[in-house]
């Protein structure tokens, strides 16, 4: 089945393929500077948390690499500086902030090991492949355990795009579906376009069509709708930032899908790697929504659509963790409550599918 391949450390840079400009074109840029990394994650070449985190490590793999510093401690001082740049790229998903912390943690242990900085750099452009790595061992042990929740046979919802484009791996809402056709089971996906960037129409159905699964599009207000009459058996979406108490920020439109999933006795599910937790917060009020520009509500590719107004775009929203039937991980199956089982998950032992 085609895997949509989002970003890839090749020895000319990080290749990155423009999600802004699909489903009409597939273009790729090659990125041999941090800063442009940072730029395009920025504006949207590369989205979705986990290939979020993926392009940060490898864009600080970038910086540590064509850095002029002649001693580890002028390195150090320039890893922080260049791991700022990155951070500040996008506010909401926390596997920005988890592959930054696990590349710079990296650094003290080989700092710590030798002065060698040709040896210091090479490792740690091996740590940014090694995370890009695991996120394809994470995602299709999330897709099998999520798997045993899909019907047999039936449609299945999601939101947003959390398929391969948004993880570097098989995806994680996505991936879930698709481990489940692979097991023999006839499911049908149902796609909000996900205004206002469309991550729904322009991604999800490029990537599901181009994969052979089945799909119709639907616009956002045609949710409730399908919900009331019994035509979804499951919602599948992924994540961006999960608190303590199991709150989940995910794509603008998450929230409503939720509760009018509940309204309708239709599950519905997260699917997200532990990277996705964010335990220091101790529910969803805490997550910071990142607001993104007016004009991606006022335009669409460009074109005017509405009158020179106000126009608001929070890019995310809270799922209060009682709407979600149950949280697909790498490592097994999160229920409510919640802060027991995330914790749970998070102190457990590497999954034995982990790529390292
Ligand atoms: O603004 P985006 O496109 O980065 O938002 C992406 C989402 O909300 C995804 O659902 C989420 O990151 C999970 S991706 C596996």
């Amino acid at each position: 089945m085609y895997v949509a391949q989002p970003i890839e450390w090749t020895d000319r840079g990080v290749v990155m393929l423009d999600q802004r400009r699909l489903p009409g074109e597939e273009v790729h840029h090659t990125y041999t500077d941090y800063r442009e990394v940072a730029r395009a994650i920025r504006e949207m070449v590369i989205r979705g948390a986990p290939a979020i985190g993926v392009a940060a490590a490898m864009g600080a793999a970038l910086g540590v690499l064509h850095s002029p510093a002649k001693t580890v401690e002028a390195l150090r001082k320039e890893l922080a500086e260049i791991c700022a740049t990155l951070y500040q790229t996008r506010p909401t998903a926390v596997d920005l902030r988890w592959a930054l912390d696990r590349v710079c943690e990296r650094f003290t242990e080989l700092a710590a090991e030798s002065g060698d900085l040709a040896k210091i750099r090479q490792e740690m452009v091996a740590e940014a492949k090694q995370i890009h790595l695991e996120k394809k061992a994470t995602d299709e042990a999330i897709g099998r355990f999520g798997a045993e929740f899909m019907p047999r046979e039936g449609q299945v919802m999601t939101q947003c795009n959390a398929g391969a484009l948004a993880t570097g791996g098989i995806g994680t809402a996505l991936g879930v579906i698709r481990v489940a056709i692979e097991q023999g089971k006839k499911l049908h996906v149902l796609v909000p376009e996900t205004r206002p960037y469309l991550q729904g129409a322009r991604l999800t159905a490029w990537e599901l069509h181009k994969g052979g699964i089945p799909l119709t599009l639907i616009t956002d207000n045609m949710v409730g709708h399908f919900l009331k009459t019994g035509k979804v058996d499951a919602i599948v979406t992924g994540a961006d930032r999960i608190a303590a108490n199991g709150d989940t920020a995910n794509k603008i439109g998450t929230y409503q899908i939720a509760v009018l999933a509940r309204e309708n006795n239709v599950p519905f599910y997260i699917a997200a790697p532990v990277s996705t937790f964010d335990l220091s917060i101790p529910d969803g009020s805490h997550i910071p929504i990142e607001e993104r520009s007016a004009s991606e509500v006022t335009h669409l590719q460009g074109v005017r659509i509405a009158p020179d107004v106000h126009a608001a775009h929070p890019a995310f929203d809270v799922t209060p963790a009682r709407y979600i039937a149950a949280i697909f991980t790498e490592r097994g199956v999160a229920r409510a409550p919640y802060s027991d089982s995330l914790r749970a998950l998070a102190s457990a032992a590497l999954p034995a599918t982990s790529a390292r």
